[in-house]
């Protein structure tokens, strides 16, 4: 069977309960967390204040400040790609705990994050979590950096501010470890509760969402201790002065994210513009990418790896967009010899389109050779084993399988028997014979047959990007992504 032609629609009403259970079952999993949370923010909180109940001259005054910066922030958040955003509000937070690391400033950190969560009329889950994440993060910072023998920047009553020399050798160690704790804690949290949500692995999670943001992240650091120290030597003016320079910080990392979001979202427009083309192929690049993504999971691939198998999955028929397609793809009758002559050029096609860009030049093979045969009779270059990139040897499954599972006019979907019995019958020709053995035992297997649209990559909640991230996007319900795609999907 030839998965070029053979895609299509998709009836799937009939075994949705199963996955509505999971994904119940993953939202109170992901509540019993959040409690978890919460209940580590209220002992925290009772930790530091047991350590340091008094309230400091200069402290409020210093948490106002500060926390009117980080509200500011915060109100200027920006979107990361998966329903999730980042703010730069940890600056003054972080800078809050090193001037007064004491209650106040849980106390301030608390009620900025209540007032935030107000004003963007959050659910009241995320807005929990969100409150017991920074009070959790900046609780267990304070702790560690006192214990590390930090000490507030403030003066003592009377006397001047210290030199910056002196605050470096006093509290240069005790802040970088207060640094690495607010890193730690976010990351962990975060990933741990995303993880839950997603039946991902806490370290998939992180992997995917923090390490790229992680060198930023870095950057932060001496410029959180230079405001602080600014703060106290300068007063309030110094410190909106230097808050200055840090939105410049704030819009790189916003620029950045933007580029990721836009080339991301470029190349689904181009998806979607060759599907609309064709009501029988709507949806499938997406469907493939999921295939693929799931195969390439169950052959114990790296994350990254993942991702290109992923994004050249979503690629693969990128080619079909040229006009000489066009009558063909809206064809009903079976293809003639000159038809299937032509289509056989789109991986050709598909491969020159993504080698004009300069950050796809790694996916020019993948979709290339995505209909090559394991035995050296698939097409354009007849390539065999080895050979066949890895991407598209997977894509060979993902493609098969979608095409096979989907309605044509003639014929309605076909069962996971059919389709197991025909990567056998093909096993070693069509197919990788170490690939089919894998996905045919593994458990990841049944999965490629649950009739409900998947979250492409791994889950609404999921993010990328800075420690400063949280929770803000509302998860559709599954049943509203099955709608989804029943409608998308003709
Ligand atoms: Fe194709």
């Amino acid at each position: 069977m030839d998965a070029a032609r053979d895609t299509g629609s998709i009836t799937m009403v009939g075994a949705m309960h199963p996955n509505r259970n999971k994904a119940v079952e993953r939202q109170v999993r992901a509540a019993v967390f959040v409690g978890f949370v919460a209940a580590a923010a209220i002992l925290l909180f009772w930790l530091v204040f047991r350590a340091d109940p008094a309230v400091h001259e200069g402290s409020v005054q210093a948490v106002l400040l500060l926390g009117t910066l980080a509200l500011m922030a915060e109100a200027w958040q920006f979107m990361l790609p998966r329903s999730a955003a980042a703010s730069i509000a940890f600056i003054p937070f972080t800078a809050m705990a090193l001037v007064v690391p004491n209650w106040v400033v849980l106390a301030a950190i608390a009620g900025a994050k209540l007032i935030e969560a107000i004003y963007s009329r959050r659910a009241f889950v995320k807005s929990t979590f969100n409150i017991a994440l920074f009070v959790a993060m900046f609780g267990s910072t304070i702790l560690v950096y006192r214990a590390v023998g930090g000490t507030g920047f403030l003066p003592q009553h009377g006397q001047p501010p210290i030199s910056f020399a002196d605050v470096t050798q006093i509290n240069g160690m005790p802040a970088i470890a207060a640094f690495f704790v607010v890193f730690a804690v976010n990351m962990m949290l975060l990933s741990t509760v995303i993880a839950l949500h997603s039946d991902r692995t806490v370290m998939a999670v992180w992997r995917e969402n923090h390490l790229p943001g992680l060198a930023l992240e870095l950057l932060a650091a001496p410029i959180v201790f230079l405001f602080a120290w600014v703060y106290v030597a300068y007063g309030p003016i110094g410190a909106c002065l230097v808050w200055v320079p840090i939105l410049g910080y704030r819009h790189t990392i916003k620029t950045t994210l933007d580029l990721e979001t836009t080339n991301r979202e470029l190349l689904e427009l181009m998806i979607k513009s060759i599907e609309a083309r064709d009501p029988y192929t709507s949806g499938h690049s997406r469907r493939v990418q999921h295939y693929a993504m799931l195969i390439a999971r169950a052959l114990g691939l790296s994350e990254r790896e993942v991702e290109h198998v992923s994004t050249s999955a979503l690629l693969h028929d990128v080619g079909k967009i040229h006009e000489k397609y066009g009558k063909i793809l809206t064809k009903e009758e079976k293809l003639s010899p000159d038809e299937w002559a032509l289509m056989r050029e789109h991986p050709i096609d598909g491969a020159n389109l993504v080698a004009t860009m300069t950050r796809l030049q790694q996916f020019v093979g993948p979709v290339r050779h995505h209909h090559e045969n394991w035995d050296g009779t698939g097409y354009p270059d007849g390539l065999a084993g080895d050979l066949i990139p890895l991407a598209s040897r997977i894509i060979m499954f993902a493609d098969t399988i979608d095409a096979m599972t989907t309605a044509r006019p003639y014929r309605g979907p076909l069962s996971e028997e059919v389709v197991r019995a025909e990567i056998v019958r093909r096993r070693g020709e069509q197919f990788d014979p170490a690939i089919a053995d894998s996905i045919l035992s593994s458990p990841i297997w049944r999965q490629l047959f649950v009739p409900a649209h998947p979250s492409i990559r791994g889950h609404e909640m999921a993010l990328a990007g800075s420690t400063t991230v949280e929770v803000v996007g509302a998860s559709r319900t599954l049943a509203k992504r099955i709608a989804h795609r029943v409608s998308n999907d003709r």
